[in-house]
């Protein structure tokens, strides 16, 4: 299949591409600034959608492309409409106009203002801009194309830079880690994302799924898994608690993947199992 991946540069993007050619996908790569061996555009630009969509003739468009820093997002608002909500508006127009189906991966941050156990089916209730944006998105796509998928998807992990190599460099290096215990949501392992896409992509799945891993737990409670898997001193890792007043992260938020696991047939591993996956880089640092 011809894939087209907006974002193809960002943390996410640039393990997928590898991943989606590796299942025998033809990838067309596209971020904003120039890469090797991807596409440079800048998706605001509706004509620019337009032209690369008609000149690469993409079977699917899984779109990634956004502005991800909440508080960027939140001090910026006009930018974070421009970019979360209108290069979907594009995108959307010109896959309607050439018949392209299109993922959107979204994310768990459309809910927040209440804890609750958040359903697919739920009605969004974001408490901030990128939130809000990527509400907007997943309505626009809905209301206005037959043949899409919505894939949200949260906290995750497998790449260096993620939360579990920060604790990793912090405690294989006998520094104090502070981490929230009232900050909550569901770690993802990159692994699992992808071959629940992958799974979409295949099948031709329609609708809204909820791409997650199968816990919810704080930042301290994940630092403590982190440091068992890898045998790290966890007595280094101090619990604190973050003042929302400040920070616009939503405390808790945990989504159900419940149905989306049993209509994919697919049941991501637990935190535990999956983080040994993660294990070539904190063997490397243990070793320096
Ligand atoms: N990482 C997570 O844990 C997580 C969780 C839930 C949902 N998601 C969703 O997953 C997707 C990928 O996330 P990520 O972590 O890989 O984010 P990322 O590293 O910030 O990647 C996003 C990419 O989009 C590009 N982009 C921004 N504006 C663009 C424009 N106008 N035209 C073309 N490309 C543009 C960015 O380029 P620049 O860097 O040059 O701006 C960047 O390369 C996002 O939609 C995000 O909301 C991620």
């Amino acid at each position: 299949m011809r894939v087209l991946v907006t974002g193809a540069a960002g943390m996410v993007g640039r393990h997928l591409i590898r991943y989606l050619c590796k299942v025998g996908h033809q990838v067309i790569p596209v971020d904003l600034m120039k890469h090797e061996g991807i596409i440079s555009t800048d998706l605001r630009d509706e004509p620019s959608v337009f032209r690369l969509v008609k000149v690469y003739n993409p079977d699917l468009i899984l779109h990634l492309a956004a502005l991800t820093n909440l508080n960027f997002c939140e001090q910026n608002k006009e930018a974070s409409r421009a970019t979360n909500y209108g290069i979907t508006e594009a995108l959307t127009r010109a896959c309607s106009k050439y018949q392209v189906r299109l993922i959107f991966l979204s994310s768990d941050y459309v809910f927040g203002k209440y804890d609750h156990v958040w359903q697919e089916i739920d009605l969004p209730c974001p408490t901030t801009q990128y939130g809000m944006d990527k509400a907007a998105s997943e309505y626009l796509i809905r209301d206005s194309l037959s043949d899409y998928a919505i894939v949200r998807t949260a906290q995750l992990y497998g790449f260096h830079g993620d939360f579990v190599s920060l604790v990793c460099d912090a405690l294989t290096t006998r520094q104090k880690f502070t981490a929230f215990a009232n900050l909550v949501n569901c770690p993802t392992w990159i692994g699992d994302l992808f071959a629940m896409l992958h799974m979409i992509i295949l099948r031709s799945s329609q609708g809204i799924f909820h791409c997650v891993g199968p816990e919810a737990v704080s930042r301290y409670q994940y630092a403590c898994e982190v440091a068992e898997v890898f045998a790290l001193d966890k007595s280094l890792i101090k619990a604190v608690n973050l003042d929302f007043l400040v920070d616009i992260r939503p405390p808790i938020v945990r989504l159900s993947g419940a149905c989306t696991y049993n209509s994919l047939r697919f049941y991501p591993g637990s935190l535990k199992d999956n983080l040994s996956c993660c294990s070539a880089y904190v063997i490397q640092l243990k070793r320096q």
